[in-house]
């Protein structure tokens, strides 16, 4: 809406201002003046007479370069105040959200509805890293990390890229191998360990000073979320840093999406985390907003949280 008001702000105030210039100009061609003055006349609405008084009131007042100014202005304007909306983030930059339940039948299990989702598409994600891992995580001092749910492998190959050395682990083996053909393609082949777990059922057993969660979540039964975080809190080692994000609502295009799904706030995740008293700081909780493409190619803002924590050091 905002970059449409802007351009019509543009198609009036440029053509009125620079063809009051024109008309001006008595060696300008006829055919041109004549229509330099309808473009006044339209766009001033004031009829030939009112016309070519604002005219002369628009050459005596402003110079060729600030008439281009003035035209200009409506576009610097929307340009900044895009610059305060919300991040898009990375699934939705140029590529609409494909909704997760297309394709999926309630007999299949969550494996075999994130393969079928993977094999499905070439590309499920943007190949973008999170923007609010980028956000949070940007400024730490590289170590291990542990990706869970890692998808098509953006977040870890962000984070190899980085300096960090990365275990990056999904449930879909498609997934994985599409993720470790990008790390090649990055360079960075050599800095993840790409390992395939169902993590209601295995987890990777070392410590980690950083494990991220990003958007763990799946329509299919069998994820004991909140399980897995908390097995990925016990994973973080003294010092290091829990970063779980989530949606905190369905897609504002589907309300009424996975109705069976439970997307907690920030606050309930860290709730249902039990973390013992003292071990642990709370650097970041709360909602952000961002924008995503829906199917239908709207651009929508959708909320989500994150919750960053730390272990104190031993
Ligand atoms: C919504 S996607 C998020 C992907 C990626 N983290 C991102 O932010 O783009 C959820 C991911 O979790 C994975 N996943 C779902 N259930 C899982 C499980 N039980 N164990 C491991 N990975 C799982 C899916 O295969 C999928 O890649």
């Amino acid at each position: 809406m905002l970059t449409l008001a802007a351009c019509a702000a543009g198609l009036f105030i440029g053509p009125t201002l620079t063809s009051a210039y024109l008309i001006a100009d008595a060696s300008a061609p006829p055919a041109a003046r004549v229509r330099a003055a309808a473009w006044v006349n339209t766009g001033l609405n004031l009829g030939a007479a009112g016309g070519t008084a604002a005219t002369g009131v628009f050459l005596d007042a402003f110079p060729l370069p600030l008439c281009y100014a003035l035209a200009a202005a409506p576009a610097l304007a929307a340009a900044a105040t895009l610059r305060f909306l919300p991040e898009r983030q990375h699934d939705s930059r140029f590529r609409p959200v494909r909704p997760h339940h297309l394709g999926m039948d309630d007999t299949m299990s969550n494996e075999e509805f994130w393969e079928t989702r993977y094999a499905g598409h070439e590309h499920v994600w943007s190949g973008d890293p999170n923007a609010i891992l980028v956000k949070e995580i940007t400024g730490l001092e590289p170590g291990t990390a542990l990706d869970l749910g890692c998808g098509e492998g953006a977040d870890a190959i962000w984070l190899a890229g980085r300096g960090w050395r990365v275990t990056a682990t999904d449930i879909s083996r498609t997934a994985l191998e599409r993720a470790a053909q990008h790390a090649g393609d990055a360079g960075v082949a050599g800095r993840v360990d790409w390992q395939r777990h169902d993590l209601a059922v295995s987890f990777p057993e070392v410590s980690y000073d950083l494990v991220t969660a990003m958007f763990l979540h799946t329509p299919a039964e069998g994820m004991p979320r909140e399980e897995i975080l908390r097995t990925a809190a016990a994973a973080v080692a003294p010092g290091g840093i829990l970063f779980i994000a989530g949606h905190s609502g369905p897609p504002p295009w589907d309300p009424d999406a996975h109705p069976h799904v439970h997307l907690p706030g920030a606050d309930e995740v860290l709730t249902s985390l039990g973390l013992p008293d003292g071990e642990w700081e709370v650097l970041h909780s709360g909602e952000h907003e961002r924008l995503q493409t829906a199917p239908d190619g709207r651009t929508m803002t959708r909320t989500d949280n994150a919750l960053k924590l730390r272990r104190r050091p031993a």
